[in-house]
């Protein structure tokens, strides 16, 4: 069901920030802002602000932000739709009624209620059994495991019986219809007749960050195969955007998460007090569980195997985090196979020396790159020098380059003068021209160092442009929403430079709501915030539009100089070029 825009925007001026989220959150009225305890990261003074005047939230703590709906989606992890027909509900706003449309919609919402219901419902049953007789195989199996019942607890672990549906029968008997079940990925129905999906396993549920169960993982007792069997994806358990003990490693209070491979990993981890430990869901590493891990940390610790299957696992994942904008090191295990080994025979304090020892995730690269080659041959060590020379030329930042190579040289004895050497002649190769700054991202919508460069002076004048719109006046003879390279940022611009054509003022509200997906949410909140924290004075001010104006221009023409399809575009970019030698922009 999609809604009009108007009426996006009536549902939501209808429904005053302040009023809803002081439902959920106890506010503080501070000046013309409300502040809070945010409910999306574990705190103990409040950082979460609701400013009314712009109806938004922004956690200053965790990044958290949006407008009502944003708050919704994440707080009760509705939809978009959902939000709206919540709060419309809550106004006493009538929505359009498309028979079928909404009817269809509502069946959607109860299934996706049922079938969470029936994940719980599964859960209290497998962790009955466990405590039951006929778990005792299975307990006595987490006993040998090392895991206490504190921690059994925790995690709710649980037990499915040998018989194969009596699961079923315990879902039927509570009124749980076939068609129903067969959803909920727990049970088969054949003609052949009805089988529980998981028997004789110690199970594992899986929860998301709301702490609603959405599927398990089950861990067959003894050989068996498969060792580990797995929930299907179902409605309500996309594999891809959860991670397992998420749930508890988002209220941890250390900096960072370890991200490893199993659920056994994970929990010996958390029992070890390393509370921050998650795990992909027997699935490879995916940018949606990358999105979700920097909602509430910027670095990730690696510990994946070290068996060769691991270290392709850690070498597939380091892009997609750094993609996301985490860093991320490789802690070593060895001579250990995996987090819970390692920790049974080495102790919470060995691990502990581990994460402080964990390698950058470059430099892990470059060794892991080493291996490859033999370094006895002199052939092959050259080609080794020759890819690292092209790895390092993924650094747009001269003096960051600089200190990698620095790094690599000490660490593999590598003569400094000659790598540098061969960074500058590749890159010379490369862009035709001298080193100065080289580009990996050949167009300047670049998705590197989130902070970094370019991305982050456009994203500064939208926040300026925000927060004093009589900037549009004092800088329309310069930027325009083409200025915005930045494929988001641009989107934003354009919004922004019509609401204030049409309506003299800025709405940053509103232009959240025309974003649906949560990220893109958050991201335009992060944006509408940054200005708050950076107080200057009138002329630091002034320098620092100029600067930054000058910045982005340099890079439109950068931009368009390397799309331009004909000469008459070329002079444009050259007249620009010229006249920014004036440029000079007074705002007083
Ligand atoms: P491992 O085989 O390394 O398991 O698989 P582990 O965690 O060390 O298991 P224990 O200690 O023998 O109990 C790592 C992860 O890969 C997935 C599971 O998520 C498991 O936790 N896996 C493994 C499967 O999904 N299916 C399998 O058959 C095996
Ligand atoms: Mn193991």
């Amino acid at each position: 069901m999609r809604y009009s825009e108007s009426l996006i925007e009536e549902v939501r001026e209808r429904n005053d920030i302040v009023d809803v989220i002081s439902g959920y959150v106890q506010l503080k009225k501070k000046g013309s802002t409300y502040f809070g305890l945010c409910p999306f990261h574990n705190e103990k003074s409040p950082s979460f602000s609701v400013t009314p005047g712009k109806q938004m939230y922004y956690c200053f703590g965790c990044g958290a932000g949006g407008n009502v709906y944003t708050f919704l989606m994440e707080y009760e992890n509705f939809t978009f739709p959902e939000a709206v027909e919540h709060l419309a509900e809550r106004c006493g706003m009538p929505l359009p009624k498309k028979e079928e449309d909404s009817k269809e919609a509502r069946k959607e919402a109860d299934q996706k209620t049922s079938l969470l219901e029936i994940q719980k419902e599964a859960a209290r049953y497998f962790y009955y059994q466990l405590k039951s007789e006929r778990g005792a195989l299975g307990l006595s199996y987490l006993k040998k495991r090392k895991l206490s019942d504190a921690i059994i607890t925790r995690f709710g672990l649980g037990y499915s019986n040998k018989t194969s549906n009596d699961l079923y029968f315990y879902l039927k008997k509570k009124g749980y219809q076939d068609e129903l079940l067969k959803e909920s990925g727990l049970v088969t129905i054949e003609e052949r007749g009805t089988y529980d999906k998981f028997w004789n396993r110690v199970m594992f549920p899986i929860m998301d960050v709301r702490n609603r169960v959405i599927g398990f993982g089950g861990r067959v007792m003894g050989d068996g195969e498969p060792k580990y069997l797995n929930s299907p994806e179902t409605k309500i358990f996309d594999k891809s955007r959860n991670l397992y003990g998420m749930n508890e490693a988002k209220n941890s209070r250390r900096p960072n998460f370890i991200i490893c491979e199993g659920y056994m990993d994970v929990i010996s981890l958390h029992q070890a007090g390393f509370t921050n430990a998650v795990a992909s869901l027997g699935t490879a590493f995916t940018s949606g569980q990358a999105s979700l891990m920097k909602r509430y940390a910027q670095e990730v610790l690696l510990t994946y195997d070290s068996d060769k299957a691991g270290v392709k696992a850690a070498l597939r994942a380091i892009p997609i985090l750094k993609e996301a904008g985490l860093s991320a090191r490789v802690i070593s295990l060895s001579p250990y196979k995996d987090p819970d080994e390692f920790i049974k025979n080495m102790g919470s304090e060995a691990f502990e020396e581990r994460i402080i020892q964990a390698k950058n995730s470059f430099l892990y690269e470059i060794e892991m790159l080493k291996r490859e080659y033999q370094m006895e041959d002199p052939e092959q060590k050259t080609r080794f020098y020759q890819e690292t020379a092209k790895k390092l030329l993924g650094f747009p930042e001269e003096l960051e380059r600089t200190t990698y190579m620095e790094a690599i040289c000490k660490e593999h004895q590598i003569d400094y003068e000659g790598l540098r050497n061969m960074v500058k002649r590749f890159a010379y190769q490369m862009g035709g021209q001298p080193l100065v700054t080289i580009k990996t991202n050949p167009k300047p919508i670049q998705k590197q160092g989130k902070e970094g460069g370019i991305k982050e002076s456009q994203r500064l004048l939208l926040t300026w442009l925000i927060e004093d719109t009589s900037l549009f006046e004092k800088l329309k003879n310069w930027i325009s929403p083409r200025d915005f390279t930045d494929e988001f940022y641009h989107i934003v611009a354009e919004m922004l430079y019509q609401q204030y054509q049409e309506e003299n003022t800025v709405n940053p509200a509103r232009i959240i709501s025309k974003f649906t997906k949560e990220e893109e949410q958050r991201e335009v909140a992060e944006l509408f915030h940054t200005t708050l924290q950076t107080p200057m004075d009138e002329k630091q001010r002034e320098t620092a539009v100029n600067e930054t104006v000058y910045k982005i221009k340099q890079n439109w023409c950068e931009y368009a100089g390397s799309h331009a399809s004909d000469f008459a575009e070329l002079e444009e970019i050259k007249k620009v070029k010229r006249s920014l030698q004036d440029l000079h922009i007074s705002l007083t």
